[in-house]
C-alpha cells in the first residue's frame, strides 16, 4: 500500500464531555452572529455526518492490513465520541432558540443519496469529507482568531474535535487506497477528483443555505449580511481562503493527507488542553 500515515501514529480517543448542563450564549462565538452561525451550520451535520463516515469506513474493513484495521476501530471511536458531543452541542444552540429541523433534512436529503450509490462512492465522499474536515481542523488550531472570545466549553469541543480529526485524516484515505488497490492510477484519481468536486460543491451550497437559514433567526438577511458572511469566510478570519491550497493538494498526483506532517502542532493543542484537565 502506498499509505505515508507515520509509522508511529496512536490514534488516541479522547473521552470528554463539553458544557453539560450549563446555558450556552445564543451567539456564543464573540457575540458575533454570523461567526456562530458558520459554526453551529457546521456542528448541525457532524452527528449524521460522522455516522455515514463510520459505515462507509468499515465496509472496507474486511482484509484490510492489521495497521488499518486498528486505525479504523480507533477512527471509529473517535467519531463516535464527536458525535456524542456535537449532539449535546446542537441541543444547546436549540436551547438557544434555533431551529436546526430544515438543516438536518438537508443532511438526510445528501446522506440519502449517497446511500442509494455503490458502498465505494460512499467511501469517496467519506475520504473526500474527512480531507476537508482535517484542514478546517488544522486551520481552526493553527490560528486562535477563530475561536477567539468563544464561549470556552464550546471553544475546547471544537479544538478537541479538530486534534482528533488532524490525528484520525489518514484513516479513511488508507482504506480507499486498500479498497482501490486494483485500480489503475488514473481511474483512482479521476474517481477521487470527481467525488472532491462534487462534496465541495454540495458542502458550499449546502452551508451557505443553512448559515443564511439561522441567521434569518436572527432577523439579519439581504446583500449586507452577504457581504458580511463572504467576508468572514474569506477575508478575516478567512477560513475558507486559508484552506484553499491544502484544499487544492487533494488534486496533485501522489497525494496523501500525511504528506502534511501536522503533528506538532497537534500535540501543543494537545498539552494546551490536557494539562488543566489531567491536574
Ligand atoms: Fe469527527
Ligand atoms: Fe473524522
Amino acid at each position: 500500500m502506498m499509505t505515508q500515515t507515520p509509522g508511529d501514529l496512536v490514534i488516541h480517543p479522547r473521552d470528554r464531555r463539553f458544557g453539560r448542563g450549563e446555558p450556552m450564549e445564543r451567539w456564543w462565538l464573540a457575540r458575533d452572529p454570523v461567526a456562530t452561525a458558520f459554526y453551529n451550520a457546521l456542528s448541525v451535520t457532524f452527528p449524521k455526518g460522522e455516522g455515514f463516515f463510520i459505515e462507509s469506513v468499515r465496509n472496507f474493513r474486511d482484509g484490510a492490513p492489521p495497521r488499518l484495521a486498528g486505525g479504523i476501530a480507533a477512527f471509529t471511536r473517535q467519531e463516535v465520541l464527536h458525535t456524542r458531543e456535537h449532539v449535546a452541542f446542537n441541543r444547546r444552540v436549540v436551547d438557544g432558540g434555533y431551529d436546526i429541523s430544515r438543516l438536518e433534512a438537508r443532511v438526510d436529503e445528501r446522506l440519502a443519496f449517497v446511500r442509494s450509490r455503490p458502498p465505494i462512492g460512499s467511501l469517496a465522499s467519506t475520504m473526500a469529507l474527512e480531507h476537508f474536515t482535517a484542514i478546517l481542523a488544522h486551520e481552526l488550531l493553527a490560528d486562535p482568531r477563530h475561536l477567539a472570545g468563544a464561549d470556552p466549553e464550546a471553544a475546547a469541543m471544537w479544538r478537541w474535535h479538530a486534534m482528533e480529526e488532524i490525528e484520525h485524516k489518514g484513516v479513511a484515505y488508507d482504506t480507499w487506497l486498500h479498497a482501490t488497490r486494483h485500480w489503475p492510477r488514473f481511474r483512482r484519481w479521476k474517481v477521487k477528483a470527481k467525488v472532491m468536486l462534487f462534496v465541495t460543491r454540495n458542502f458550499m451550497v449546502d452551508r451557505t443555505t443553512g448559515i443564511l437559514d439561522l441567521l434569518r433567526q436572527d432577523g439579519l438577511a439581504g446583500p449586507r449580511l452577504w457581504a458580511r458572511l463572504f467576508w468572514f469566510a474569506f477575508g478575516r478570519p478567512g477560513m475558507m481562503r486559508k484552506i484553499l491550497s491544502a484544499w487544492m493538494a487533494f488534486f496533485l498526483p501522489g497525494f496523501h493527507p500525511w504528506k502534511h506532517d501536522d503533528r506538532a502542532l497537534l500535540a501543543r493543542a494537545d498539552t494546551g488542553r490536557e494539562a488543566p484537565a489531567e491536574a
